[in-house]
């Protein structure tokens, strides 16, 4: 418990000790090792260090970590976030238990190498792990990693202003941690990561967690990565990925162009992928997506990152121009390149599209590249999905809404990019059927169907253009549109000339 005195005295002091002393016992390993360590009057004067503390900062309680903010609120805190960090910890706790698992299967296989099993009896719990986050304000995504995910080695919290790292230093001290578990750092995010890119001063996790773009450190973090370790990479700045800012922003900072349409979150998750996937690549490294997820007004993604030079060579294939009608905004992706023959990769004929679009005569928006290949590994998301039922609200306070994201993204279909039905009904004019209604129909006519975890009444399939109208069309034929309100060149008008193949039935 925080302790709040206003003035402390010496006796109010010596009571918060004692206080404080019983719940020491209580607490974990670390803090016995601590009470070992010093003797009653060290404690004493630590503490009184802490009472001080309290009275020129709030504290703030998230997971296991008690984190001081000061009251003038110079250094960044954001309880919105609190999701991102119980996702993180989740990601990173099952990301870790595969690295081990890996490990373990390598060092059986050679055996007799030199990897380093601590524990003979149980190796496979043993192997520890390092951390970077390279962007750490108060710390406490840091000390929560610190308390909550076990078998970390070092966690380096950096930060580049002096008052962030001398709050980070605060606060692994407020959190009875030790300064050489949590190692506070001050510095700019790029050099550290530059200062670590060679074996083996590497990190086995690095945590991308900036203000706006992550793009500037990119380079940098595809680099001092682990081979097979964990990037955590955070960006909130959505006007620019989602296209409804300036398009060349998201051209300087990541390379591609991003379009305006309602599938804009994931396409923002699939343009920081295409980014990722484009700077690793220059180091003959590939990454592999685990968890990628669209919340509120950001993206988090987590992806592994492995040397693999073969591979490398398949990123055009996993990568995509995307076409959107500016009229209906149908939306078409066409890899950059194909395979033809072991190894031979030649670029696309193209556009997939033909100058004008076949539904409604509009032009295309040219957009992208981006990253089309699969954005979830679905054993990881189930592993981390057992995690998460196992758990409960204490360990993740944000656990209900783990729950949901993490079952949605479960279900979602590996095909790129969603159409929303509201929109499309808008298209049209007319009133929308059901998601339950047009999913069926869309099963019915052969085609996959799910919903994305970016948003609330998107349609995922692989059902073409033509059918998606064709779809609409027999809707609209039980349940008709005023045309007299509809302009004589408009998208609904070229839609509807066009009588359906196929009719909606109240089985479909
Ligand atoms: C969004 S906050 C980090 C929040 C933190 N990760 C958390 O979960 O509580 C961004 C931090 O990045 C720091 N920062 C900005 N540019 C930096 C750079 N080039 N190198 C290191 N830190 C930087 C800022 O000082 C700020 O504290
Ligand atoms: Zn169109």
């Amino acid at each position: 418990m925080p302790l709040h005195p206003t003035h402390p005295t010496l006796y109010q002091i010596i009571i918060c000790a004692r206080s404080r002393e019983k719940n020491f016992f209580k607490l974990n390993l670390v803090i016995k090792n601590w009470q070992t360590k010093f003797s009653t009057s060290n404690r004493i004067r630590s503490l009184e260090k802490i009472v001080k503390m309290d009275n020129e900062f709030n504290v703030i309680t998230e997971g296991k970590a008690s984190i001081l903010f000061p009251k003038n609120n110079k250094v960044f805190y954001n309880n919105v976030q609190q999701f991102n960090r119980d996702i993180s910890i989740a990601a990173i706790k099952i990301w870790s238990k595969i690295f081990s698992e890996e490990k373990l299967n390598k060092a059986q296989q050679k055996k007799g190498s030199d990897i380093n099993i601590q524990s003979s009896s149980k190796p496979s719990k043993t192997y520890t792990f390092t951390i970077l986050e390279a962007l750490a304000a108060s710390g406490l995504r840091s000390i929560r990693y610190a308390k909550e995910i076990p078998n970390i080695k070092y966690i380096i919290a950096n930060d580049l202003d002096l008052d962030a790292v001398d709050l980070i230093n605060k606060n692994v001290e407020y959190n009875e941690l030790s300064k050489d578990f949590v190692r506070a750092n001050q510095g700019d995010a790029c050099s550290v990561l530059y200062q670590h890119r060679s074996f083996p001063d590497r990190f086995d996790v690095i945590d991308l967690d900036p203000y706006g773009t992550a793009a500037p450190f990119i380079d940098g973090a595809v680099q001092a990565v682990e081979e097979g370790g964990l990037l955590c990479v955070t960006c909130t700045d959505l006007a620019n990925l989602t296209g409804s800012n300036y398009p060349e922003k998201c051209y300087a900072n990541y390379g591609s162009i991003p379009v305006k349409g309602e599938f804009c979150h994931e396409m923002a998750l699939r343009i920081l992928l295409h980014t990722l996937s484009t700077s690793a690549a220059k180091y003959r490294r590939r990454i592999i997506p685990l968890l990628c997820c669209s919340i509120d007004f950001y993206i988090r993604i987590f992806v592994r990152v492995v040397t693999s030079p073969v591979e490398v060579k398949n990123n055009p294939c996993k990568t995509s121009m995307l076409y959107v009608c500016t009229g209906c905004h149908s939306y078409y992706t066409q890899p950059l390149a194909k395979v033809t023959g072991k190894n031979t990769y030649v670029p696309m004929v193209g556009p997939i599209v033909n100058n004008s679009c076949e539904h409604c005569e509009n032009k295309f928006h040219v957009g992208g590249p981006i990253w089309t290949h699969s954005i979830h590994d679905k054993q990881f998301v189930l592993r981390m999905l057992e995690h998460v039922k196992e758990s409960n609200n204490e360990t993740y306070q944000t656990h209900s809404r783990m729950l949901g994201m993490l079952s949605v993204i479960m279900e979602e279909l590996d095909i790129p990019l969603f159409h929303n039905l509201s929109a499309l009904a808008g298209t049209l004019h007319c009133t929308s059927p059901s998601l339950k209604t047009f999913c069926s129909a869309i099963l019915n006519k052969g085609y996959k169907v799910s919903a994305s975890h970016a948003m609330a009444g998107s349609v995922k399939t692989d059902a073409p253009m033509s059918v998606i109208w064709d779809i609409f069309r027999s809707w609209i034929q039980l349940h008709p549109v005023t045309m007299k309100n509809i302009k004589e060149n408009s998208p609904a008008r070229k839609i509807l000339a066009i009588e359906p193949r196929f009719y909606y039935t109240s089985k479909c």
